[in-house]
């Protein structure tokens, strides 16, 4: 008895310590990879460039370093709308009210039945305005050409001699920037804004009236008869009368009226006529400072917020523009950051963030300057718009990030046999036949954590297609590949929409029908919205061994190690699955180290967040909630203690001058703050949500459930798809042990764990083709 007594305690013993040894060894090993530094496709600085310091960093930036932002449209066309129309310092807020009545797709706004919206309403432009002939005009187009040529060649010399950025600069490149042959459709729209603003200069033109002159351009606009099978990789055609409706490479839509100081693109100023305060002030003065309710009892998981991200991107891919040499970023600030670049060296792109003199972090290394270019432009085809912004992702919600968003993109990755695509035993992504991944798909895995449900459609996109494979011999490859992503895309639909991810989260019931009116381009204020992530994000990525064992790494050590989630992929998913959002307070990885340089100093992503609003032309805080329908009547900040406690009201006075100049990602953080026991998003932003979605869905003719869909599924096709939750899902493509039974939401007594062998398989038979 002895005996067994002491085997027993001896195995247990020996148990114990080799489960220590391979928590030991699993700690080890992440140290490890984490220690070899090896980069994976992305790139936050450039290599030092070869050329001179004094090219470089010419003396006398310094001194003419500007203390406010370059207005670099001013330098080229003249510009001075604030001043022509408003004068200094004048109130024009009215003016801007009727220029809200603008809609860049044209002079009819479809207000459909949503709460808080009215009827349809036609718009007409009240202003009367002089007009010009086509032979004038199509001079004007030709100067506006000239006009954008010329500044080309001054940027590119500006780049030549050394104005990029280097490799102690606080900045960030954004992977894909350059996809879909952006820097030609960006020309050209920077064209048509300069049009707009030459018309106006020369002629008197008022700028809305710029639609007009399309017809000058002889172009004819297309329209399709009938749809094709599938739906196309880039969009193109989901609507027949409007074909480029949605489709990659064209321009945002707009929830509110753009707001630009001048109507075509420069930035928008207080309603006072003063420059706007610096974002960073607004990031450490209000938001890091804000009163917020308490959390709800039951706690989203970082999982949702990560498919959050994944679906956001699926729909919305904006870039900064590009510099004119390869792998070259353009600079604003002056060297390590000390200054905003003065005008003469500054590029027309540029938009850095000013920090304040006393900033809590970035004073200690004098960092008065954020990199910050603006965003690449679009006009849709055959129109005339100015100042809007291209979206390289298709707007549809159809997995654009694993297949890709042209054409080019898709073959690459595609095996060409059995439908399958490419994804090498080592990698998480499908991968061109090098084993490199796409750009479009890297952006998304800037943090490591992002690269999870993209790797879980692509390895059910190959399941599929096996599966199918196996009922259907007879099929082709293009026939698989085309079927699986068809039902790759339905499961999506079906768990964001049927499974109710949307409502738990955000309390919105979708369900449209199709609507042929109904432009399912994403709004810029919809990507904005889902900015709101960013807080939600803790600042830690947690790896969680099969035993337990966690290890926690910063978020700013695993930008661009997506050999991260390569050699751990079943602890990233268990890591995501148990850590619950952040509800406390915005993490410093985002605020103050985003891509950090070898000091330690990073971005503020959150400025950037506040000063991308500016530079999409938002419309504010107050005309978002107008456009919803909110109470917006409010005159003075203390009006404002009706929505917002009177801690938060106190802090938006200490910033902005003028209630209507509330940004709106500001304003909105601060319903959302007010709103965290019950719902991920405040009003504003839900009512933006919402909006969006009905398009998504009601302007998709290929969503899942829609009986006039060209290829329609059929009933119980739809029972199988809608069968296969995001538990299913989860199991099937990853080998995590157990998922929470609702898996969105951490594990708890009330939502217990539920082993993945209990999920069944997906039903192929409903798609057997006898
Ligand atoms: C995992 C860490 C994350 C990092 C490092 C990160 C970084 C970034 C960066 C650098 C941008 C572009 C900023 C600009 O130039 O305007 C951006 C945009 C954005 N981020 Fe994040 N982000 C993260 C997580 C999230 C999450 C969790 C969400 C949502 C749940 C989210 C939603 C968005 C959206 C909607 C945009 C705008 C996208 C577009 O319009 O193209 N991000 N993020």
């Amino acid at each position: 008895m002895k005996l067994l007594l002491i085997a027993i305690c001896l195995s247990v013993l020996a148990f114990v310590s080799h489960a220590d040894e391979r928590q030991n060894s699993f700690h080890q090993n992440v140290q490890n990879l984490l220690k070899s530094r090896q980069q994976h496709g992305l790139q936050y600085h450039h290599s030092a460039s070869d050329l001179n310091e004094h090219y470089k960093y010419p003396s006398q930036a310094e001194p003419g370093a500007a203390n406010s932002l370059p207005n670099s449209r001013d330098r080229w066309i003249g510009v001075k709308m604030s001043a022509k129309l408003y004068g200094p310092g004048k109130k024009h807020i009215r003016l801007l009210g009727e220029n809200q009545q603008q809609n860049n797709k044209g002079n009819e706004i479809n207000k459909e039945s949503y709460p808080g919206s009215e009827s349809t309403e036609t718009i007409s432009n009240s202003r009367k305005s002089p007009t010009c002939s086509c032979t004038k005009f199509l001079s004007i187009f030709n100067d506006a050409r000239t006009i954008t040529s010329m500044r080309r060649v001054n940027e590119r010399n500006l780049q030549a001699s050394g104005f990029i950025m280097q490799d102690d600069d606080i900045g960030y490149t954004e992977p894909g920037a350059n996809l879909i042959n952006s820097g030609a459709e960006n020309r050209n729209a920077e064209t048509i804004t300069t049009v707009a603003g030459l018309l106006r200069d020369r002629e008197d033109i008022d700028v809305n009236s710029i639609l007009n002159y399309a017809k000058c351009l002889h172009c004819r606009n297309l329209t399709l008869t009938s749809h094709s099978k599938y739906r196309s990789i880039d969009g193109f055609g989901n609507n027949l009368k409007n074909p480029f409706w949605g489709t990659s490479g064209t321009p945002f839509s707009r929830f509110g009226a753009k707001a630009y100081e001048d109507g075509i693109h420069s930035i928008r100023k207080s309603v006072m006529g003063n420059d706007l305060p610096s974002p960073r002030k607004i990031v450490t003065k209000v938001l890091l400072q804000a009163q917020k309710a308490n959390p709800p009892t039951q706690t989203p998981n970082t999982l949702i917020n990560m498919l959050v991200l994944y679906l956001t991107h699926d729909m919305a891919f904006q870039a900064p523009i590009e510099g004119s040499y390869d792998n070259e970023n353009i600079r604003c600030c002056s060297n390590r950051n000390k200054n905003v670049l003065a005008p003469e060296f500054s590029h027309s792109a540029c938009l850095p963030v000013t920090v304040p003199e006393n900033d809590p972090f970035y004073r200690k290394a004098n960092v008065k300057c954020l990199n910050m270019v603006r965003a690449q432009q679009s006009s849709s085809p055959c129109t005339l718009q100015n100042g809007e912004i291209l979206n390289k992702a298709t707007s549809y919600i159809d997995h654009s990030i694993v297949y890709g968003s042209e054409d080019l993109d898709t073959r690459k990755i595609r095996t060409f046999s059995s439908g399958k695509l490419r994804i090498p035993s080592n990698k998480v992504l499908p991968t061109d036949r090098f084993g490199n991944y796409l750009q479009s798909s890297l952006r998304l895995a800037v943090a490591p954590i992002g690269a999870v449900w993209p790797s879980i459609f692509a390895r059910n996109h190959n399941k599929l297609a096996e599966g199918l494979a196996a009922v259907n011999p007879q099929w082709d490859d293009e026939t698989l590949f085309q079927e699986a992503r068809r039902i790759n895309i339905a499961i999506f639909h079906s768990g964001i929409f049927s499974g109710r991810i949307i409502e738990t989260i955000f309390k919105k019931r979708i369900n449209e029908t199709y609507k042929e009116n109904f432009d399912a381009s994403t709004s810029l204020e919809f990507s904005t919205a889902y900015r709101i992530g960013h807080f939600y994000l803790q600042p830690e990525m947690l790896l969680i061994d099969e035993t337990g064992t966690t290890e926690k790494v910063p978020h700013s050590e695993t930008l661009g190690r997506l050999d991260l989630v390569e050699n751990y992929f079943e602890a990233t998913v268990r890591g995501l699955l148990q850590q619950p959002v952040n509800y406390l307070n915005y993490s410093e990885e985002i605020f103050n180290r985003f891509a950090k340089n070898k000091d330690g100093m990073g971005l503020d992503l959150l400025s950037i967040d506040i000063q991308r609003g500016r530079d999409h032309g938002l419309p504010t805080f107050l005309d978002a909630r107008r456009k919803s329908g909110f109470k917006a009547d409010f005159k003075t900040f203390d009006d404002l203690t009706e929505i917002f406690p009177q801690h938060n009201v106190e802090l938006l006075k200490s910033v902005y001058e003028d209630v209507e100049d509330i940004d709106l990602y500001v304003g909105a953080m601060l319903e959302t703050f007010s709103s965290l026991d019950e719902v991920l998003v405040g009003e504003t932003l839900g009512y933006v949500i919402g909006h969006q979605y009905q398009r998504s869905v009601g302007g998709d003719v290929y969503f899942y459930t829609h009986k006039v869909n060209p290829h329609p599924f059929t009933d119980s096709q739809i029972h199988a798809i809608d069968s296969f939750t995001f538990n299913h899902l989860i199991c099937q493509n990853t080998n995590v042990e157990f998922v929470p039974k609702n898996w969105l939401i951490v594990e708890s007594p009330t939502n217990p764990r539920v082993a993945c062998r209990d999920y069944t398989r997906f039903d192929f038979q409903p798609f057997a083709m006898t």
